[in-house]
């Protein structure tokens, strides 16, 4: 970013502690960006960003330990460090939880994103990235799904993600400095191949892939599929899952071009492939060679029968694309399960924190 320097800029990621956070935080460092991390670690913890430094063999620059909603406290990040870019991942992301507790939705995501792109804009700094979803595109009417497909959002964490991006998409038009790029993730899941990070929900897990792999190591006892009487070739929901490390790429591609774009854009980050539940059970049960045995159960509420990305646009534009396929997926993700059992936690702290 920072040319004149010869080398790269300095990148703030916001919620960097999390999930995809840190996965960009190591291909941002990899790719020679020097890397601050800001987090409230409402659903993470500091010893992720240790990790980050072990797989890099470099630290985070600054780690701050912030809330999004105060704005006073972003106001003074932006004032004393000198950031090109952000890319801001921060929010909550459960959507059974978001329809029932909207307002700490809006409160974390749309009014944090404002506070961010105020305190961004005070200190000069108009560059990025924003962690936007699929589930903007709602029920799409065909597949593969392009960028310009019409958004509808059926809950209201889709709708933090939607107005977020209409957001930005005001911004840029009003004020010609800045660059923004709107994300789309599909499904991401995986780990780092190190087994050093990954994902951590805490309780049981919503998602598809962490539910598969800890029923797969036995701590759930069985799946309970959502339904197998979709219109797809057996039943089961079809998705683009994508390597959480093919999605960390992306977003060096993403800053990388922040220079060069005009405005905001926005890509699809997928693999272009769909993948029904039983297939990902299937390769699952290869990549740890154990059992995982599921039930078929009534539809969830809100999910949709298929959705996979055309991702030809970010191929084009961004000369990235998804390398790594289903079974890298599963093989990461059970890596990741077996080295870290309890996720970043340990059994000791378990112990204490049940008395
Ligand atoms: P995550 O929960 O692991 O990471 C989010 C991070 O944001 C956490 O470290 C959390 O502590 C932090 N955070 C939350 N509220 C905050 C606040 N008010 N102030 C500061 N930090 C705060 O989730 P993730 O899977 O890494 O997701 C990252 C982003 O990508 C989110 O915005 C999510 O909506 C988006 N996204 C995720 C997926 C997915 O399936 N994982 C798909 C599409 C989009
Ligand atoms: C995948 C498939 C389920 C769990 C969600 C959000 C989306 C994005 C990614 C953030 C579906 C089926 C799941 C289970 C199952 N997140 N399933 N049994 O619903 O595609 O997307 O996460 O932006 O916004 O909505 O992902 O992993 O929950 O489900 O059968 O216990 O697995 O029905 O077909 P989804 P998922």
């Amino acid at each position: 970013l920072n040319l004149r320097g010869g080398g790269k800029g300095n990148v703030l990621i916001t919620g960097g502690a999390g999930y995809i956070g840190t996965h960009c935080a190591v291909t941002l460092q990899e790719a020679g960006y020097t890397v601050m991390i800001l987090d409230n670690f409402s659903n993470s913890c500091k010893k992720s960003i240790e990790r980050v430094g072990e797989i890099t063999g470099k630290s985070i620059e600054k780690v701050f330990d912030v809330d999004i909603r105060d704005k006073a406290a972003l106001d003074k990040v932006f004032k004393e460090n000198k950031v090109d870019a952000v890319i801001h991942c921060a929010g909550l992301k459960a959507v059974g939880e978001s329809v029932r507790e909207p307002i700490a939705y809006y409160e974390n995501n749309f009014v944090g994103a404002l506070n961010l792109i105020k305190a961004m804009s005070a200190a000069g700094c108009k560059k990025i990235v924003f962690s936007s979803s699929a589930t903007v595109y709602g029920n799409p009417a065909k597949v593969p799904i392009t960028e310009d497909f019409p958004l509808q959002c059926t809950n209201p964490y889709g709708r933090t993600k939607f107005f977020i991006e209409e957001m930005l998409r005001d911004v840029a038009n009003a004020d010609p400095e800045w660059k923004v790029i709107n994300l789309r993730y599909f499904n991401p899941v995986g780990a780092h191949s190190s087994g050093k990070i990954g994902e951590d929900p805490s309780g049981i897990p919503n998602n598809l892939m962490p539910y598969v792999t800890k029923v797969a190591i036995g701590k759930l006892e069985k799946l309970t599929v959502f339904g197998d009487d979709y219109d797809t070739p057996d039943g089961t929901g079809v998705r683009d899952y994508i390597h959480v490390m093919d999605l960390a790429k992306g977003h060096v591609a993403a800053v990388d071009k922040l220079f060069s774009i005009e405005g905001e854009v926005v890509y699809n980050l997928g693999t272009g492939h769909g993948y029904s539940v039983l297939d990902m059970v299937k390769a699952m049960k290869e990549a740890s060679g154990r059992e995982v045995p599921y039930v078929i159960g009534p539809r969830r509420s809100g999910d949709v029968p298929t959705c996979y990305a055309d991702a030809a646009k970010a191929k084009q534009e961004l000369h990235w694309e998804a390398k790594l396929g289903v079974k890298e997926m599963c093989q990461d993700a059970w890596n990741w399960q077996c080295k870290n059992p309890n996720g970043y936690r340990e059994e000791a702290e378990l112990a204490g924190a049940k008395k």
